[in-house]
């Protein structure tokens, strides 16, 4: 089976299970109706993939893992919604940002209200599965560290974007926490539930992380590049918020200071123009930062599929491995 189609049924049974965790019938309605907003707009479902693919590839069947799998998404649409206000963002999965439709507050909420579905779906998930108390509770510390670890990447991403300096160590360990500790979890948690051993479940786990940073580089990347109506998110909005990504990072390394002065007049400045921030990223295109960056996603992607010697040969081994070359060779 290919990873597409892999995903595609997926997303239908990940679908239901959502709407078990946030019903349309929650009062009040507008919390309902800004919670799902982003859930049904859809998306790839690629971290309860993750969870799914990992139960598998230890052995255990997708339905041990289902609500866990929902946790996963409901926990990355929470943090999208407010990621969306932090970085100011309007469109993303091809529709309006809850806080541009709904205002704030009210996103704010709906985020928070996502995130208070994450532990009742474990909880479920474990419950039926009558988990050993062991897993029970390295199955909630895994999720809970991987919430508090992608608040620190975030405050890092907020910090650089007042930062001149940003070095690539600086970048990495950022982008680590904010998208690899989510990706860890995800194949950790389906680890967990699929009954893996020790060793299994640190192979997935690490895979997972390295996935994770391979997959937030190539997103920088569209972010510059890509086509706005497959990635269904503005292009070029990274520069006018000031992001210190990969190629940012490196295009101020190697510029020189003529172009360093064009990249800096867009970098962070709201007021750019449409132009200026064209300039910048033909600047960016023209050190090399694109294919730098290209390369360094493609190292990761490697180390990534290195730690599956680990685990037996599989079709869910070969599906993973397969989703980690996806993440650095995206479209969308
Ligand atoms: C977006 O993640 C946030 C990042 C970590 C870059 P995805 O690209 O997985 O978003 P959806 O779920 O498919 O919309
Ligand atoms: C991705 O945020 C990580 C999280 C949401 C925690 P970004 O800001 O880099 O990604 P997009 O471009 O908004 O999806
Ligand atoms: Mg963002
Ligand atoms: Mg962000």
């Amino acid at each position: 089976m290919e990873l597409d189609e892999y995903l595609a049924e997926l997303a239908g049974k990940v679908g239901e299970e959502l709407d078990k965790w946030f019903p349309p019938d929650t009062k009040p309605e507008i919390l309902a109706r800004a919670s799902r907003h982003l859930l049904e707009a859809g998306g790839k479902r690629l971290r309860p993939c993750l969870t799914l693919l990992s139960c598998e590839a230890v052995g255990g069947k997708v339905e041990d893992a289902i609500e866990a799998a929902a946790a996963l998404e409901l926990l990355h649409t929470f943090t999208l919604i407010h990621d969306d206000i932090m970085d100011r963002d309007e469109f993303r999965r091809n529709v309006k940002t809850v806080h541009t439709i709904w205002g704030e507050p009210i996103a704010i909420i709906a985020g928070d209200a996502l995130f208070t579905k994450v532990f009742e779906a474990l909880a479920a998930n474990a419950r039926r599965l009558g988990l050993p108390a062991d897993r029970t509770l390295d199955l909630f510390e895994t999720v809970s560290k991987a919430s508090f670890e992608i608040c620190q990447g975030q405050a890092l991403d907020m910090l650089f974007e007042d930062k001149r300096d940003v070095g690539e160590a600086e970048y990495l360990a950022m982008v680590n926490s904010k998208t690899g500790a989510l990706m860890e979890a995800s194949a950790k948690v389906g680890g967990i539930l699929g009954g893996g051993g020790p060793e299994q479940i640190r192979a997935l786990a690490e895979y997972g992380r390295l996935v994770g940073v391979a997959f937030q580089i190539r997103d920088d990347i569209l972010g510059l590049t890509g086509d706005r109506d497959k990635f269904g998110k503005p292009i070029g909005s990274d520069i006018r918020e000031g992001k210190r990504t990969l190629m940012v990072v490196r295009a101020l390394e190697v510029a020189g200071p003529s172009d360093q002065a064009k990249l800096f007049r867009a970098l962070g400045n709201e007021r750019a123009t449409e132009a200026e921030i064209a300039a910048a990223i033909e600047v960016i295109k023209r050190t090399g930062a694109i294919e730098y960056a290209e390369k360094k996603a493609e190292e990761f992607v490697a180390s990534a599929k290195s730690k599956l010697k680990a685990l037996p040969n599989s079709k869910a081994k070969l599906l993973l491995l397969e989703l980690a070359d996806f993440a650095a060779k995206r479209e969308f």
